[in-house]
């Protein structure tokens, strides 16, 4: 499974950077490591050394919105209210995953209406926004990038 999910990165991105990591212990359905890590392959190709660009950060490239929806999830014994808190959260894959983690728990639902709750309406929501995650994703051209790049990972979930 490894070897194909690593021959899949490479088909559309550069540089393909994977951690295994634990699951973090709040039930979200279907929020596999496996998903987080399609999550981030979609959202920049998993790139754990991407800083930041214009107000997005790290491999799941959040920004601070997404972070405050998310609860300002900061890395431990931070200050959500210091300034660079949410960055240096985003910038690090174990806490961004919380940030994940915490934005999917307030907006996780069905989006498509296909009757699952799974990786693939997670993505809608990280691609949409919670609030709009029901648009197909295939009506802008950055969507389809992201469509483009879940068929990459999701025979690895
Ligand atoms: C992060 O998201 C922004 C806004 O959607 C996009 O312009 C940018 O290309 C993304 N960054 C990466 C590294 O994919
Ligand atoms: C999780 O995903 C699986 C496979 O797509 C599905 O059978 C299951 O119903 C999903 N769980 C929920 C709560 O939707
Ligand atoms: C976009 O996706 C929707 C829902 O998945 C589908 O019904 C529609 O045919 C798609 N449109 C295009 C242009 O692929």
């Amino acid at each position: 499974m490894i070897t194909r999910l690593r021959s899949a990165l490479a088909t559309s991105c550069f540089l393909a950077a994977i951690l295994w990591t634990n699951t973090t212990g709040v039930f979200i359905p279907n929020l596999s490591d496996s998903c987080y890590r399609c999550l981030c392959h979609v959202a920049t190709c998993c790139q754990t050394s991407h800083g930041c660009t214009a107000g997005y950060c790290g491999p799941f490239n959040i920004s601070r919105i997404y972070w405050i929806d998310a609860g300002k999830v900061t890395l431990p014994e931070d200050d959500p209210k210091r300034n660079h808190a949410w960055k240096d959260c985003a910038r690090d894959y174990q806490c961004s995953k919380r940030i994940i983690e915490g934005y999917l728990q307030k907006f996780g639902k069905d989006c498509n209406g296909d009757g699952v709750t799974n990786c693939f309406d997670y993505m809608m929501i990280n691609g949409n926004g919670g609030y709009g995650c029901t648009l197909p994703l295939n009506r802008s051209l950055n969507g389809r990038k992201w469509l483009e790049r879940y068929e990459e990972c999701r025979h690895s979930l």
